[in-house]
């Protein structure tokens, strides 16, 4: 029967990757709990700090910026609601509208203003083009407003496809943009910190609805349709929680140790070993005790 784990009532949404139902009235305590962790989990936040939330009118980003307001509060930080208005005709018109009713305050930066230009009056290669104007306009925007950190609505679907295609273009880049904290390296340069890292699309879609919140349904008419977010989806429907341990995968292999690759030989026979005898001695040493 579809009832809630935590009110018992009807008509739950189900969630196969925690094995529960859960209704729409508790979901959204139930999705803070679970970002709430995250943040924990990877040392994101510390109180005090101040966080320029990057919202870009999407639901990742709208469901980001909701949640990280409410734990603002139960776990001590300020945030800033921070857009970049690319110029992108009705696209970008939408996505003001939904930062101002999310946020009346929000810090809003045109590129037209600053720069002369809006992203549609790019020739060629628009796409990356505003990937370059976003991250220098978020960065620089949010530091003049006093920020430590930066909070982007990237999604455990947005790295692991990232790392997929990184990985299958044959030269594979490490890059730091695939792993839940990325340090600023220079004091110009912010903390950049994910709080959706494990969270699923689905996730954040069903937040923003049981949230009642705006957000701008169209993708960008400028970037390329991706389908292997549409395989990814397939993926987690046929092995739940998939996603989220593909992501968690990423950050235990960025965390092994020049060391743990290093190898011993077994002192028995002389074989490789992790440590001490290897475990075919280990096994054949059990097995004749016996
Ligand atoms: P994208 O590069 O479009 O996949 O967006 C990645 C993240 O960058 C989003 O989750 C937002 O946090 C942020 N972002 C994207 N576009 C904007 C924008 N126009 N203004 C502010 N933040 C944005
Ligand atoms: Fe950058 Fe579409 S949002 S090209
Ligand atoms: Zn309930």
């Amino acid at each position: 029967m579809s009832v809630c784990r935590f009110c018992g009532k009807t008509g739950a949404f189900r969630f196969r990757s925690y094995n529960i139902r859960v209704c729409a009235e508790c979901y959204p305590e139930f999705y803070e709990k679970l970002v709430k962790k995250t943040l924990t989990k990877y040392r994101m936040v510390r109180k005090g700090d101040k966080i320029a939330l990057a919202v870009s009118g999407g639901k990742d980003s709208m469901a980001m910026a909701d949640v990280m307001k409410t734990l603002s509060t139960k776990m001590d930080f300020e945030v800033i609601t921070m857009h970049i208005d690319l110029g992108i005709s009705d696209y970008s018109r939408k996505s003001v509208k939904a930062v101002r009713e999310f946020d009346p305050d929000a810090v809003i930066v045109s590129l037209n203003d600053v720069a002369g230009f809006g992203i549609e009056n790019m020739k060629g290669k628009a796409c990356s083009a505003c990937g370059k104007v976003k991250r220098y306009l978020m960065n620089r925007t949010a530091r003049e407003y006093g920020a430590e950190k930066l909070a982007t609505g990237h999604t455990a679907d947005d790295i692991s496809v990232f790392f997929i295609k990184n990985w299958l273009s044959g030269n594979f880049q490490w890059s730091d943009k695939l792993l839940p904290v990325t340090e600023g390296f220079h004091e110009k340069i912010l903390t950049r910190i994910r709080p959706l890292y494990e969270r699923t699309e689905r996730e954040n879609a069903l937040y923003v609805l049981a949230r009642g919140l705006e957000f701008v349904i169209d993708e960008c008419p400028l970037s390329p349709i991706d389908e292997w977010k549409d395989i990814l989806y397939e993926v987690e429907r046929r092995k739940p929680g998939f996603k989220q341990n593909f992501v968690r995968g990423i950050v235990r292999f960025s965390n092994r140790k020049e060391e743990e690759w290093n190898v011993e030989l077994c002192p028995e026979c002389g074989e490789i070993s992790s440590g001490g005898l290897c475990g075919f001695c280990r096994l054949k040493r059990r097995v004749i005790k016996r």
